[in-house]
């Protein structure tokens, strides 16, 4: 079954949150909203919008510790919000135009607005969370300790943004540096959200801990997943550029895996392939951009890690980090058709 079908109610009421909070707003600055509603798909009913993985998270993590999920519901729309932040400067920062089978907010309006957009929706998650306070369930030590580990997460998300961004120039990146830049653009956030989600509802740092541990291992698996997705799947299938990640040198799993453990002929080809032409500069003038890779050269990447075996082996650690995932999840003190939620929003959100 697939997430909207799934979870219908939750995904209504957490759209319905994140409408209040840019809803509020007003003034001569009206259309800066409407293209924060663009980016979250909620300027339409129907419509491509993002899977709300992290606020689903939240929100059943903790709904198993309570049976409740309305309380968290500000938690999370400030998560979705928060995300959507870094994708829209993810995609100004990858150049990317295509995002959920739509133009990006940059391709559309710009990169001086989509980056003050992005801002917007930053300063909106900080506020979404705020709204925690309106509920008095939520003590206010207790939302501190949210914003805090917010602010480290988003920290986080700037660290593993620069190391993947700088990983475009170079062609020696260990697994260790892989797994420090996907843990830190992706994992904290989803490790964050199931974290928040048990904070919200017990006291007990064991389970807190280990809600932490679920959903940053979910985000790893996710990561890896999503470097299958932008190397071997179509633009039809992922609703972004064809191979975009191989196009802009991106030191995905697959490729990572190759240059230490494919044939010596194809590693000596790939080197040649991803050499940096463009160095930093000294700050004389503008830094430039490597030019991206053109379609024979893509092409030739894509059989080489396809024949090297590094679709595979991305795949199978894919699964690995999924499975370390669900069996962190059977092990909580949850009722089994919680657990049951969990395992399902992993499964079809993570497709290896
Ligand atoms: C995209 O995340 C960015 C990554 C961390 C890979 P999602 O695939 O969760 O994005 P949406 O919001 O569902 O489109
Ligand atoms: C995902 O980055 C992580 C963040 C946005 C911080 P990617 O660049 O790998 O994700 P997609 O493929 O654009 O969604
Ligand atoms: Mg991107
Ligand atoms: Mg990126």
């Amino acid at each position: 079954m697939d997430i909207r079908t799934e979870f219908t109610d939750l995904l209504g009421e957490i759209e319905d949150e994140m409408r209040v909070v840019l809803g509020e707003r007003d003034g001569h600055a009206r259309p800066l909203y409407e293209m924060l509603a663009y980016h979250l798909g909620i300027d339409k009913r129907e419509g491509p919008r993002g899977k709300r993985i992290r606020p689903l998270l939240g929100l059943l993590v903790y709904q198993a510790l309570t049976d409740d999920y309305r309380t968290a519901l500000p938690g999370a729309a400030a998560v979705e919000l928060g995300h959507n932040f870094s994708l829209v400067h993810d995609d100004i920062e990858d150049g990317d135009v295509e995002r959920r089978h739509r133009p990006t907010l940059w391709a559309i309006w710009g990169v001086p607005l989509a980056i003050n957009a992005g801002d917007a929706l930053f300063a909106l998650s900080r506020l979404a969370l705020y709204r925690l306070l309106e509920g008095e369930k939520v003590s206010a030590d207790r939302v501190l300790s949210l914003m805090r580990i917010y602010d480290e997460t988003c920290l986080a998300l700037c660290e593993g943004q620069f190391l993947d961004i700088s990983f475009e120039r170079r062609t020696d990146i260990s697994l260790a540096e892989y797994n420090e830049m996907i843990g830190k653009k992706t994992a904290a956030l989803l490790g964050a959200s199931a974290q928040a989600g048990a904070i919200l509802a017990t006291d007990d740092q064991e389970t807190i801990d280990a809600f932490q541990r679920f959903g940053y291992d979910m985000g790893l698996a996710f990561q890896m997943a999503d470097d299958v997705k932008g190397t071997f799947w179509s633009a039809e299938e992922s609703g972004k550029a064809t191979a975009g990640d191989v196009r802009k040198r991106k030191k995905t799993l697959p490729v990572v895996w190759a240059f230490e453990n494919a044939a010596d002929e194809d590693r000596e080809r790939l080197r040649k392939i991803y050499a940096p032409r463009i160095r930093a500069t000294d700050g004389a003038f503008a830094p430039d951009v490597d030019p991206l890779l053109g379609d024979a050269e893509v092409a030739e990447v894509i059989a080489i890690l396809e024949r090297s075996g590094a679709r595979d082996h991305a795949e199978g650690e894919a699964r690995r980090c999924r499975d370390r995932a669900l069996e962190t999840v059977a092990g909580l003190p949850i009722a089994p058709e919680r657990r049951a939620e969990l395992a399902s929003l992993i499964g079809t959100s993570i497709a290896v």
